[in-house]
């Protein structure tokens, strides 16, 4: 359609018409034979009649079938024929389940990372999504937050940025429209990953200063590489919630930043508001989001109930509902929607795309780059083939290791650990115990409380673990090594999963202090979504494999790093934590007038703990020994448009050959504002050969040096620079120059 013909269209529709636009339901709503507002689900959500066919996009319903089903039904009794739109929430992949994002950012890989979310588009946009709620860049540096496990960057927001402009330019290809594209949606905009005390949903509130220096580039860098489409955030901002905040909306991204799109709120937030104590009812919910720009009302009834009256009592208000219309129907024409409701959606193509082999073996691969080896004692991993292995763990015969975002996989496609393991190995050297449950069973029942699971009985359940735990130690006793698959739950992290004590859980830690007592070697494989606290089990480990969720293949991706037929080569994203008093936790943090480096007692440090991570941002093992050596500057100090070219030696010094990540940060030593003990800056993802050395260059630019000021400028300021080069943000090599 042309431009003249969306404006015609708009002219012609009804205020009932436009608002309808304006609201986005559960799809599955169409699917039913009857629809019946007034007992029917739709009754909770109190639509009015007139709406149900009025409204301009639907959520999570995927499938060739069902989706064209939905969309013939709504056409045929949509007055002005205007097809409905079909946004999803494909997290880390449809089908194919891929690592969780956290995991995903810790390959350090852009090519992975791009890959992963062209095989999602691909696989969904067939399946009939148009819309896809991701990327996730929200800055997260609190562990306790359920939703770190979306975090792409982690606590990074350099990797945020790159990342973020990946993802989104994967997604929507050069023309939306075409095959295997969708529009991205970036969220949650703003700073929804600082929730206080990391709980979910929580306030944020926080200096102007260090939201642009830290939160907003990420989103900003979504949007610029053309991100269609923004979700605003639950959490309050400065006092006001995200989503109907006025400045965040209407100033920073449509003024400030230029975004042209459609902002959607997140899932009931605009009548949330009225909790938040920002609204003082559904209808002032409505007048304020309306008034602050967002476009579409997530699954709340306000827009719905509350716009058209009040369209007819103020003009203004009936002007943004008409821009915001407009904006919505001029994403629907960039997808061809008009031209074919259908988009890209397609059976046939269905059945040859999606899980096919090609894009399995492909997974397989991406998902290895995402493990991080966090300990290797004494060269105990890879494995070989010949020892005798006891492999123990609610998780080495459990294929739900997808996360919880992953609801369109079917995990009965996944394999096991168990399962690869039988393959790989002769089976008289492969022995098999379960060893204990994820959780207890009280605490399945707290973290599900609302799904009203039946309370069990704890002496039954004590006598079951006991069982669990003899039949492991007697398989352990038979073994040389054992390999223990564990971790969280996956309803231990995403949304609403915040947790006090990131830990192991207690019956899990259990296993591993008994199984220690045996004194057999034990690698680790841990599943989990966030950062956890490990320094209560590490010393009786002697390796650590973590895999967060790694989705379909993982259990094929896992065995093949075990036995070395593949090097791990993942660095993390955000600290893990000596425990959660240590929350929030970043390497990149601000000195103190008293840091930690003396034996003094009056400094900044706990007395309980060590003031350090347990494993700082960027760290991870290989099975290669890698050396730094010759950091060389070219020169000492700069002018604003000179380059300063970095170069450092990088020695596999061993017979593996593997990749390696390597890292350049940068400090500025002071400044009118004080500046981060160093910040990461550029980093390069190298293959090694055995033996093999490389000199690897970096380039430091003004750019790389600005911050926003005093006076909120985004300048770079003259004076002495520190440059660290190393493979993790703690173990380096470092240099001086000057900004002149
Ligand atoms: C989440 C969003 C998600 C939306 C739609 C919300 O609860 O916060 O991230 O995209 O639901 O499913």
């Amino acid at each position: 359609m042309k431009e003249k013909e969306i404006i015609e269209l708009l002219n012609k529709m009804t205020l009932d018409e436009k608002i309808g636009q304006m609201v986005q339901i559960v799809g599955d709503i169409f699917l039913m034979d009857d629809i019946n507002i007034s007992t029917g689900p739709l009754k909770d959500l109190e639509l009015p009649d007139e709406m149900l066919y009025n409204v301009g996009s639907i959520l999570n319903v995927m499938g060739a079938q069902k989706v064209k089903k939905i969309q013939d039904k709504y056409l045929s009794k949509s007055r002005l024929k205007i097809p409905l739109l079909f946004m999803d929430d494909i997290i880390n992949g449809y089908k194919i389940a891929f690592p969780i994002p956290i995991a995903q950012g810790c390959s350090w890989n852009v090519e992975v990372i791009k890959k992963i979310a062209e095989i999602s588009a691909m696989e969904s946009n067939i399946s009939g999504a148009n819309v896809n709620f991701s990327p996730m860049v929200d800055l997260s540096r609190d562990a306790r937050w359920g939703r770190v496990m979306e975090s792409i960057e982690g606590e990074d927001s350099y990797l945020g940025q790159v990342y973020a402009e990946a993802i989104v330019k994967a997604y929507q290809g050069k023309d939306v429209s075409k095959l295997g594209h969708l529009v991205s949606c970036v969220k949650h905009v703003a700073a929804y990953g600082a929730a206080e005390a990391g709980r979910d949903y929580n306030t944020v509130d926080m200096s102007e200063r260090e939201f642009r220096q830290y939160y907003l580039p990420p989103y900003k860098a979504a949007i610029e590489a053309g991100a269609e489409m923004i979700m605003t955030s639950f959490n309050i901002l400065n006092g006001i919630p995200a989503t109907i905040n006025k400045w965040l909306i209407d100033e920073l991204l449509r003024k400030e930043l230029n975004f042209k799109g459609v902002v959607i709120s997140d899932y009931g937030a605009i009548e949330e508001t009225i909790a938040h104590g920002a609204s003082k009812d559904e209808r002032q919910a409505a007048l304020n989001a309306i008034n602050a720009g967002v476009d579409i009302d997530m699954m709340s009834k306000v827009y719905a109930n509350y716009l058209k009256e009040l369209c007819q009592e103020d003009k203004e208000v009936e002007n943004r509902v008409n821009k915001s219309v407009l904006r919505i129907l001029k994403l629907k024409n960039k997808l061809g929607l008009f031209e074919n409701p259908y988009g890209n959606t397609d059976e046939e193509k269905e059945k040859k795309y999606i899980m096919n082999k090609q894009n399995l073996k492909e997974a397989k691969k991406l998902t290895q780059e995402t493990f991080v080896l966090l300990k290797n004692k004494n060269k105990i991993l890879p494995l070989t083939k010949n020892s005798k292995i006891a492999l123990i763990g609610p998780y080495a015969d459990n294929n739900g290791i997808t996360g919880s975002w992953s609801m369109f996989s079917d995990r009965t496609k996944n394999h096991t650990i168990l399962d690869i393991l039988k393959k790989r190995i002769d089976t008289k050297n492969l022995l098999y115990a379960k060893g204990t449950e994820i959780l207890r069973e009280k605490d399945i029942n707290r973290i599900l409380s609302a799904e009203g699971l039946p309370i069990i009985n704890i002496e039954d359940e004590q006598e079951k673990e006991k069982y669990l735990l003899k039949e492991a130690i007697e398989i352990a006793k038979k073994s040389e090594i054992i390999v223990l698959a564990i971790g969280e739950h996956y309803k231990q992290s995403g949304e609403a999963c915040s947790r006090s004590n990131i830990s192991l859980p207690e019956n899990q830690i259990n296993l591993i202090n008994e199984l220690y007592k045996l004194n057999k070697p034990i690698v680790m494989i841990l599943f989990n979504g966030r950062p956890l606290q490990l320094n209560n089990v590490e010393d009786k480990l002697d390796g650590i494999l973590e895999v967060w969720f790694p989705g379909t293949t993982g259990a094929e991706a896992i065995i093949e790093v075990l036995f070395g037929d593949v090097n791990p080569s993942g660095k993390l994203t955000m600290s893990f934590p000596q425990n959660s008093g240590q929350c929030p936790i970043y390497y990149n943090h601000y000195n103190t007038g008293r840091p930690h480096v003396t034996d003094f007692r009056y400094v900044s440090r706990y007395q309980d703990i060590a003031t350090e991570s347990f494993y700082p941002f960027g760290y991870g093992l290989s099975y290669c020994n890698f050396k730094y050596k010759n950091l060389k500057l070219d020169k000492n100090k700069m002018k604003e448009n000179d380059i300063i070219y970095v170069t450092v030696e990088v020695e596999n010094q061993s017979d593996y050959e593997g990749y390696e990540v390597i890292q350049m940060y940068i400090q500025d030593l002071y400044g009118s504002v004080v500046r981060p003990v160093k910040e990461l800056k550029g980093f390069k993802k190298e293959y090694f050969k055995p033996y093999e050395t490389k000199k690897i260059e970096f380039k430091i630019d003004i750019e790389m040096l600005k911050f926003w000021n005093e006076c909120l400028e985004y300048k770079a300021e003259e004076g002495e620079f520190k440059v660290y080069i190393g493979g993790n943000s703690v173990n380096t090599l470092e240099e001086t120059f000057e900004l002149y």
